[in-house]
């Protein structure tokens, strides 16, 4: 396999996002976002992580810029941390915030590296959280406003733009189950925050098309390809409706299909939320739609578990092998996601925004062989090329992630990058997947 039998549009890269890399979490203005109420508090991160420093790459953007310039990384997708922009979330603007995101975009540009933003990465502010956030129905508005500001700054540079990211994965563990910020739970916050995300998708989109009329413009899913544990019609079916939480929850709504009819009944009250003019709202015509896969998961039938009367059969109950994220290794899942979605009539062009995986690196004579990445990266890539050999139009690839990070929840145990940080001295090693990638990536250069 090489770069060349991906043709020359093909779109290199690799993922990050603020909270994540940026630490510098009151540096210059900047508010509170609900990652740094959450992490602040006891018991919410595994080992009292926090992202106060994390990779500090506010203050080391350009040598990390550096650094993708060495591995031929051509695209880089990162987020803007809305907080820092909009201390409050709304009228007030930090400006240092808008210079340090202009120096930013200006020096990938500088190394002919290409912007690929994400509005939001799941770093409310605070003073937003206060109102409400995601549940109350101003946040179209605050978020609306957000992305034309964002838009008016950055758009005369910045072409490439991701409305949300993973908006299944910041309404279901932070509004539903409690585990990331902002730490709310049940049914009462998780659907009003569903529904208010859907309709941000348009709303963003909307602003940025009309203010950056050469934009491409897309929206970033988590997906996870499904199976049921058996051929009992009560673990398919089972299966369907973790599918349809999982998979179709968000980008239906967005294609114009409205919210999948297996959710109607637990999700049933999703009525008292919709207002006139909704359903007219929720679709747009986005440029592409970025897919998010990691693995895949085996369901069964659970007439205990509220809601859905399904579960999940972990990786290590199946004896199969798994990541540092329990989660399964299974290269064709991303296969079979990118079926899935380009079974949709109307999405137009499908991009890998993020894949990868997190196993337990050591550095050893000053290098990091991490045998097991490379080999997850090189078999998603793989599949990556099936698909688009039978006719899937995905236009895009990017690792998740360049260098080890604060991975919410967890902390930073694990370990996603394809370059190390030591987080005493902030010290970058280029690991053995990142080697191989520079070199995939300059073989046709
Ligand atoms: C999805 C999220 O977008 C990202 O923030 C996270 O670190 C990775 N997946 C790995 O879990």
């Amino acid at each position: 396999m090489e770069r060349r039998d991906f043709g020359e549009e093909f779109c290199w890269g690799v993922a990050v996002s603020a909270y994540q890399i940026e630490g510098a979490h009151d540096a210059e203005g900047k508010g509170h976002s609900i990652w740094d109420i959450f992490t602040n508090k006891k018991g919410n991160v595994l080992n009292e992580h926090t992202g106060n420093t994390a990779c500090d790459f506010y203050n080391r953007y350009s040598e990390d810029i550096s650094l993708l310039k060495l591995l031929n990384i051509p695209n880089f997708r990162f987020s803007l941390s809305w907080p820092r922009i909009l201390p409050s979330g709304h009228f007030y603007v930090n400006r240092k915030g808008i210079d340090y995101y202009d120096r930013l975009i200006d020096c990938c540009l500088s190394q002919g590296i290409e912007p690929w933003v994400t509005l939001y990465h799941w770093d409310l502010p605070h003073e937003l959280e206060l109102m409400g956030g995601w549940t109350n129905r101003d946040i179209l508005y605050w978020f609306g406003d957000y992305a034309e500001l964002c838009a008016k700054h950055f758009g005369d540079r910045v072409k490439k733009w991701m409305v949300l990211n993973e908006p299944m994965v910041f309404t279901g563990a932070g509004y539903f189950l409690g585990i990331h910020a902002p730490g709310r739970r049940g049914m009462k916050n998780f659907v009003p925050a569903m529904h208010h995300a859907v309709l941000a998708m348009g709303e963003g989109g909307r602003r940025l098309r009309e203010l950056v009329k050469d934009a491409e413009i897309g929206t970033t899913f988590s997906c996870s390809y499904i199976e049921p544990v058996s051929e009992r019609d009560k673990d398919v079916q089972a299966a369907i409706r973790v599918d349809a939480l999982l998979n179709r929850l968000y980008v239906e709504p967005i294609l114009g299909l409205g919210y999948p009819k297996e959710l109607r009944k637990p999700l049933l009250n999703v009525e008292k939320f919709i207002k006139a003019d909704d359903e007219n709202n929720m679709p747009f015509d986005f440029d592409f739609i970025g897919i998010q896969n990691y693995t895949r998961e085996i369901v069964k039938y659970s007439w205990w578990t509220p809601y859905l009367q399904a579960s999940i059969v972990g990786a290590k109950e199946r004896k199969v092998p798994y990541t540092l994220m329990k989660w399964e290794v299974y290269p064709e899942a991303i296969y079979h996601m990118l079926k899935k979605f380009q079974a949709y009539p109307n999405i137009k062009r499908l991009m890998v925004t993020e894949n990868g995986a997190a196993f337990n690196d050591v550095i050893f004579d000053g290098k990091v062989r991490d045998s097991q990445r490379l080999k997850f990266i090189q078999d998603n890539i793989r599949q990556v090329l099936r698909a688009k050999k039978e006719g899937v139009n995905v236009e895009g690839y990017f690792i998740w992630t360049l260098t080890d990070n604060f991975e919410w929840a967890e902390g930073f145990h694990p370990r996603f990058g394809i370059v190390h940080v030591d987080f005493d001295t902030q010290k970058r090693t280029i690991k053995e997947s990142g080697l191989w990638y520079r070199d995939f990536l300059r073989s046709c250069n």
